[in-house]
């Protein structure tokens, strides 16, 4: 059985102050759960994070990283960084990062790789636009980026990223996929990853849903058969609200 994982993506938001007084009271709403609970904190607040966290089964990750370990890269953060404060997971790829910093399969590959030479947990995403949708092509584009994200990992590798499904045109709109539609888009991503990589993985990878969840749909999409839990946005901004999630 695989578990639940339920990671929060604050994105550009949260100050530090707010980030120990949000850890505080979330940690002790979530501290009973048997799933995996996560926040994707700013850069500025991970440290902040990482000592409010400390002593909960609350786990802290950054939301990107570059994929070169250190050098004239302005303005950039390595993996080897955040794992020596202590960060255990990382986004990759988010749709954002996509749409408006330049990121491709390519680099998407590359900083997954630097994720596990780091032993950092990928949180690798993909997803299809609205207009890719209406032209029939989920499949295709999911599979795609799922493939290509994973290019020369190991099967234990592989057994170890997170893959979130996030649909584009449900990020941040409020509007959801229908927890039939994702479910049918995470098995495509399962059966990908077990033609390539064989059942035992393609059974143990955690694959989530992304996309305007909230504690109003959460049970509905979580009890579907392949949706291990949640990548959540706007929803997690509110320790109250996530919590719930998380509870759910
Ligand atoms: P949302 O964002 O929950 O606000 O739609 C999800 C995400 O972008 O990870």
């Amino acid at each position: 059985m695989r578990k639940k994982v339920i990671a929060g993506n604050w994105k550009m938001n949260m100050l530090p102050n707010e980030t120990i007084e949000y850890i505080e009271n979330f940690s002790k709403l979530v501290k009973d759960t048997k799933n995996e609970v996560i926040l994707c904190v700013p850069y500025t607040d991970l440290f902040y994070a990482l000592m409010s966290a400390q002593d909960t089964n609350v786990k802290i990750g950054a939301q990107n990283m570059h994929f070169e370990e250190k050098g004239a890269y302005t303005g950039e953060v390595s993996a080897q960084m955040l794992k020596a404060i202590g960060v255990e997971y990382v986004i990759i790829g988010h749709s954002e990062r996509r749409q408006y910093f330049n990121e491709t399969d390519e680099t998407v590959n590359k900083k997954v790789k630097a994720a596990f030479e780091n032993e950092l947990k990928p949180i690798v995403c993909v997803g299809e636009t609205l207009e890719q949708r209406e032209a029939g092509e989920t499949e295709k584009i999911i599979t795609t980026q799922t493939k290509l994200a994973l290019e020369g990992l190991t099967n234990e590798q592989v057994k170890n990223v997170i893959i979130a499904y996030e649909p584009i045109w449900a990020i941040g709109t409020g509007k959801t996929a229908t927890s039939e539609d994702a479910n049918n888009s995470i098995k495509a991503i399962r059966n990908e990853i077990k033609n390539i990589y064989g059942e035992d993985v393609s059974e143990n990878v955690i694959i989530q849903y992304g996309g305007s969840v909230k504690s109003s749909n959460a049970k509905e999409l979580f009890e579907t058969s392949d949706i291990d839990g949640g990548l959540v946005g706007g929803a997690s901004l509110k320790s109250d609200e996530f919590a719930k999630i998380v509870n759910v």
